[in-house]
């Protein structure tokens, strides 16, 4: 075992995390190994790994087939940059063409936020090209999350993240989260339907008008809110955006970039909706994490309209490490983990029995909703249920630590909107057991009862 004390030191003093600024009294926890849904760190501590590391590990921890996939590609081929090509990047988009259903061609980026980007710049160029180039705002959601960098940050939709880093790239507007709970245009508290729904897409509509279609070159949204709390959209929303969308020449960009590779129990999280974006972003679960890799999927039409020849027609854009080969090799393996161990449809039945297990919170008076799709879920959590009053910060920080004690990590939309950063958030790999999902549940009761009593059992290490 590693010597703790002697490791933090030396990671207070290089490493600055994630969030974080100069903290010489932080908690800092260093994994050292993980296995299956668990994570172990430099004490010898097990966690169940709620959060999938970040959103992410989708296929679990401790896959051999991965690393062996890294190794044999950085063997036969290391690198060589994506102008010319290289066989994992031909199968990763063939098979993730198969996964979409439908016609696209892939730029493969690093990040979730890239992939963002990528997809900003080729709608607009798309625009331009297309004989309509006074086309260039977008319009997002607030409480959405895209991503880090100046572009994908503008358009995302959390104040917070944004504070001090402004101005970031012009062009990028918001309209409010279909937000079912906090609903504006009905009594809320989750029984929101399909007339709300219209009514927050129709909020992309006006903006879109407003501004004049003819300026607007995409709308992104993510299919449910992920890291802005979990706001599951209620019935019809999604297509009626994407109908939006169709009808004033805007394209549809879709950030997959949690909801995609089984997270909400399908491929892709549009899947739910039967729409088929112009561009589809992915990140994260495509290597399941073991590799940064992403990708911007545009459909083939689009594509097609980027002159290979044209002085300017092509796409000027270009990443050193986007589409590594052995970041490609790794998720075409990835992706055959989820084909044959059918992680899709058991993050629907898991899904399933976690919403079950975690319905009985609701009784809690701590508890304003629980929802979810496959296995993503939110825990609304609030002072009192009657006024829907939020949660405060020292309420979360006993929840999210009361888990951590207990063995078991789980997430909170933090940094995000002003006064709501109150969701309690799920999202553990897609290859949980039965006894960790049952540990899971159990803690998660334990914690919000707030009792003494008997603590549920963690399952044994396999
Ligand atoms: C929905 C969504 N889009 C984009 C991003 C950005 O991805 P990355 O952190 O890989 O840049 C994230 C990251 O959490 C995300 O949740």
């Amino acid at each position: 075992m590693q010597d703790t004390r002697e490791l933090l030191e030396r990671d207070r003093r290089y490493v600055w995390h994630a969030m974080t600024g100069h903290n010489p009294k932080a908690a800092t926890m260093v994994v050292t190994e993980a296995d299956g849904a668990w994570v172990t760190d430099s004490n010898g501590n097990r966690y169940l790994d709620g959060m999938a590391g970040q959103w992410s590990v989708n296929a679990g921890y401790g896959r051999e087939e991965l690393a062996r996939a890294a190794y044999d590609q950085l063997k036969v081929m290391p690198f060589y940059p994506m102008i010319q090509g290289h066989l994992p990047a031909i199968e990763l988009g063939e098979k993730l063409n198969e996964w979409l259903d439908d016609e696209y061609v892939f730029f493969y980026s690093n990040s979730g936020s890239e992939a963002n980007d990528v997809a900003f710049k080729i709608a607009r160029q798309y625009h331009q090209q297309n004989g309509d180039p006074g086309r260039w705002k977008f319009v997002a959601r607030y409480r959405g999350y895209h991503g880090n960098t100046l572009g994908s940050l503008a358009a995302t939709g959390h104040a917070q993240r944004k504070y001090s880093y402004e101005p970031l790239a012009p062009g990028f507007l918001h309209v409010s989260p279909p937000d079912g709970y906090r609903c504006i245009y009905c009594d809320g508290g989750g029984t929101c339907g399909r007339a709300c729904a219209l009514k927050y897409a129709q909020e992309i509509g006006r903006v879109i008008n407003w501004e004049l279609a003819e300026t607007v070159a995409g709308v992104i949204i993510e299919p449910i809110i992920t890291g802005g709390g979990v706001l599951v959209p209620p019935e019809g929303y999604v297509e009626e955006v994407a109908r939006i969308c169709e009808e004033s020449g805007v394209l549809l960009i879709v950030d997959e970039v949690i909801c995609g590779f089984g997270r909400t129990g399908k491929k892709f999280g549009h899947q739910h909706y039967g729409i088929k974006p112009d561009i589809v972003t992915m990140a994260k679960g495509i290597t399941s994490s073991y590799m940064p890799l992403s990708a911007t999927a545009v459909k083939r039409e689009l594509f097609e309209k980027f002159g290979g020849t044209e002085e300017y027609g092509r796409l000027r854009h270009i990443n050193t490490f986007g589409g590594h080969p052995a970041a490609c090799a790794v998720a075409v393996r990835n992706l055959r983990i989820l084909e044959e161990e059918g992680l899709v449809g058991r993050s629907a039945e898991m899904g399933e029995k976690l919403g079950s297990g975690l319905a009985g919170l609701e009784g809690n008076p701590h508890v304003g909703q629980v929802r979810g799709k496959g296995l993503l879920f939110g825990i609304e959590v609030v002072e009192d249920k009657e006024g829907r009053q939020p949660a405060t910060a020292e309420r979360m920080g006993s929840i999210i630590s009361g888990c951590k004690e207990r063995g078991l990590i789980v997430g909170k939309n933090g940094d995000t909107t002003p006064g709501l950063g109150n969701v309690v958030t799920i999202c553990p790999p897609l290859n949980l057991t039965d006894d960790d999902l049952a540990f899971m549940t159990g803690t998660l009761k334990e914690v919000f009862a707030g009792s003494g009593g008997e603590r549920p059992v963690r399952p044994p290490v396999a």
